[in-house]
């Protein structure tokens, strides 16, 4: 019994763990987050991430420029709550209902590994 709860234990370590992990991008695959980017982001947040796309100039509200020191000093749980239920007054939609989970996660790591986390703003 004592065992058990033990293992218990550490399922749910592991468990809330990788959770943590994943939200912090740390498990996308930036390789395929490349691939949704360039499908789905590109066109508005352009090649650099500077919201240079080609459709951004059409838009009231500007892409963000994800290479802003702004952009970089957010988390990535700022930055996952932006791409999964978007950015009020913007055309910045979620993508929750249009990508996996995994996607998501995998174009944040995309975003990370181009533009780095950098808390000084
Ligand atoms: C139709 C154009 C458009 C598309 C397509 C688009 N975005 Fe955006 N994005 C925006 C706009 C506009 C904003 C908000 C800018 C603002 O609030 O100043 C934004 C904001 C963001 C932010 C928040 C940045 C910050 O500093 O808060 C992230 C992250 C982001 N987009 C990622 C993505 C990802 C990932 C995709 C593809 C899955 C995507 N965007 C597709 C237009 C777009």
């Amino acid at each position: 019994m004592k065992n058990i709860i033990g293992i218990m234990a550490v399922l749910a370590v592991v468990f809330l763990g990788s959770g943590w992990v994943a939200a912090q991008g740390e498990r996308g695959n930036a390789k395929n987050g490349q691939a949704v980017y360039e499908q789905h982001c590109l066109r508005c947040h352009g090649l650099t991430l500077e919201g240079n796309g080609p459709d951004g100039r059409f838009l009231v509200v500007p892409p963000a420029n994800l290479q802003s020191r702004r952009s970089r000093a957010k988390t990535d749980w700022e930055l996952l709550v932006a791409v999964t239920h978007g950015v009020i007054f913007s055309p910045m939609h979620g993508w929750r209902d249009r990508l996996t989970d995994e996607q998501i996660l995998d174009v944040l790591s995309y975003i990370r590994t181009m533009a780095p986390f950098d808390a000084v703003s």
